[in-house]
């Protein structure tokens, strides 16, 4: 796995929002759809700031952008100020000039019995997109990707998952208590993440320096499923000089 290590968070994000830009433009200019995975949490936050400031003060458009999200908590109402549709939409999608019907993230408000059926058409909407160029993910302290807890196999799908005792606690900090968390989520599978054309992952600071190293480092192993992407071709670590700092 290819890892560039940035300064600070800031200037990694920067450097990924210039990607994704050029990206948007190629495409633009060939007057094609891009498709990109998106991530929540604290770890893109830089990025969407960045990419709505190209917006905003270089006229990047996203007008031939798509975009599918990988998880989001169930059961949770939209608007909840926890609900990664809400999180979206605040960081990023109510800033730019993507069309309302462009972006998805997954439905955490679907009575248990349809989840199925739509996280099947979840994938189906993404091959019929033409697949992920681009899939931006950050990593949990235990090495989930998406809600793809360790123990999560290569050929899982979008479906739904019980969190991890250790995920949940690190998420806490958005609930009033522990017992809010909600203890299940809907994530993209191993497989939908790997059949992204591109991956960029994400990490910043000394809390992810342990898992990062293992990551990349450590032998390929469904325990750890972001070491899983040292299988992928075409993906790389962007991180922070204190992500960094366990690293050979
Ligand atoms: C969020 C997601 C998760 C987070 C991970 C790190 O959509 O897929 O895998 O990327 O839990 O979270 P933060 O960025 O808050 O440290």
């Amino acid at each position: 796995i290819a890892v560039d290590i940035y300064p600070t968070a800031k200037d990694g994000s920067r450097a990924v929002a210039q990607e994704i830009a050029a990206l948007i433009k190629e495409r633009q200019a060939a007057n094609k759809q891009v498709v990109l995975g998106l991530a929540t949490g604290s770890t893109p936050k830089y990025l969407y700031a960045e990419l709505v400031r190209l917006h905003k003060e270089e006229g990047l458009s996203f007008k031939n952008v798509l975009t599918f999200n990988l998880d989001e908590y169930y059961p949770i109402e939209p608007d909840a100020l926890q609900s990664y549709n809400r999180f979206m939409k605040e960081q990023l999608f109510n800033h730019i000039d993507i069309p309302a019907g462009n972006y998805f993230v997954p439905d955490g408000t679907l009575p248990k019995e349809k989840v199925k059926e739509y996280a099947a058409e979840y994938e189906r909407r993404i091959e019929a997109a033409g697949g992920i160029d681009l899939q931006i993910l950050g990593i949990g302290t235990n090495g989930h990707i998406g809600f793809n807890e360790p123990g999560s196999t290569l050929n899982s799908h979008t479906r739904l998952v019980t969190l991890d005792h250790n995920t949940r606690q690190a998420n806490a900090f958005e609930f009033a208590n522990m017992s809010q968390v909600p203890r299940l989520a809907i994530t993209m599978g191993l497989s939908t993440i790997f059949k992204a054309k591109r991956i960029v992952l994400l990490a910043w600071g000394t809390h992810k320096a342990k898992i990062v190293r293992r990551s990349v480092e450590g032998h390929s192993s469904d325990q750890v499923p972001a070491s899983l992407l040292q299988q992928h071709p075409d993906c790389k670590f962007v991180i922070d000089e204190q992500a960094a700092e366990e690293l050979t």
